[in-house]
């Protein structure tokens, strides 16, 4: 604890910083004001440093809320992320960390065996985009199909895909580890074509997308995946489970006690 708090705010100014709804900059003022005294800064400064707070609050807060409404599964970042494990080619890897890929509205198709990194990848993307100031939108293949066939009991397909659109980036994870049928085909099929040009789209598949339709109706999959990959960057993975070398290494688990 600081042994001298700095002096509370006259009510006045509080009331007023409440009435402006400026909640960072009111929670700052006390020790900006206190140091600007201190250290006689030009009122300048003060004003600016004091907006500055609150601009950072408000960015903070809007990712913390656009994180939440993501929906990403598990929290697995770039932090976590061995890039010498991953079977992607590290310039791969570093030029779509840059995400001049999502600025472009272009779309990435992460294809290969079980446990080699898929989703880890595209989720540490997906929280990177956040970070830099833009939104995600996360589904499986089943939670899209769910989410437009409950939009379908209402007529409201159209309004759900517009609203999943807004997102910068939208990923679909997990495509093809069971067959999928008409109504699966259709909700990734609409989302295709409503993000295409537009939006980045990230699928996950065991599949190379042009399988696609090997597990979905064929004219259906046949438009979105030609779609897809228009504007595509295709990235395959390859090797054994790292779940299961992990597995396997005794690190799969924390010993009982
Ligand atoms: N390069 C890596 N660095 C760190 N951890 C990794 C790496 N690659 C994979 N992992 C870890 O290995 C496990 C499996 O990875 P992940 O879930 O991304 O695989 P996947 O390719 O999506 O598999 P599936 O096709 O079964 O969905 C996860 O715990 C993930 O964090
Ligand atoms: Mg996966």
């Amino acid at each position: 604890m600081n042994p001298h708090p700095a002096p509370a705010l006259p009510d006045e100014l509080t009331a007023v910083l409440k009435r402006m709804r400026l909640p960072y900059l009111r929670a700052a003022a006390p020790e900006v004001l206190a140091t600007a005294k201190a250290q006689r800064w030009d009122p300048t400064e003060v004003l600016k440093v004091l907006l500055d707070e609150e601009v950072r609050g408000r960015d903070e807060a809007t990712k913390a809320m656009r994180r939440k409404s993501a929906g990403l599964p598990a929290g697995k970042t770039f932090s976590s992320w061995r890039e010498e494990d991953s079977s992607i080619p590290a310039p791969t890897q570093a030029a779509l960390a840059t995400l001049e890929w999502v600025h472009r509205a272009e779309n990435l198709a992460v294809s290969g065996p079980s446990g080699t990194g898929k989703t880890h990848f595209v989720e540490a993307v997906a929280h990177a985009v956040i970070d830099a100031g833009m939104r995600v939108s996360w589904f499986t293949l089943e939670s899209l199909t769910a989410a437009v066939g409950r939009a379908a009991v209402d007529g409201s397909i159209a309004k759900t895909i517009t609203k999943i659109t807004r997102a910068e980036l939208i990923v679909v994870d997990d495509i093809g580890m069971l067959p999928s049928g008409q109504a699966a085909a259709e909700a990734f099929y609409r989302l295709v074509d409503a993000a295409y040009e537009r939006r980045s789209l990230a699928v996950t598949s065991n599949l190379h997308p042009s399988g696609f339709d090997t597990i979905m109706p064929k004219t259906l999959a046949t438009a979105a995946v030609d779609r897809l990959l228009h504007h595509a960057h295709v990235v395959l993975t390859e090797g054994t489970s790292l779940r299961l070398s992990e597995a396997t290494a005794g690190r799969g688990v924390v010993p009982l006690t």
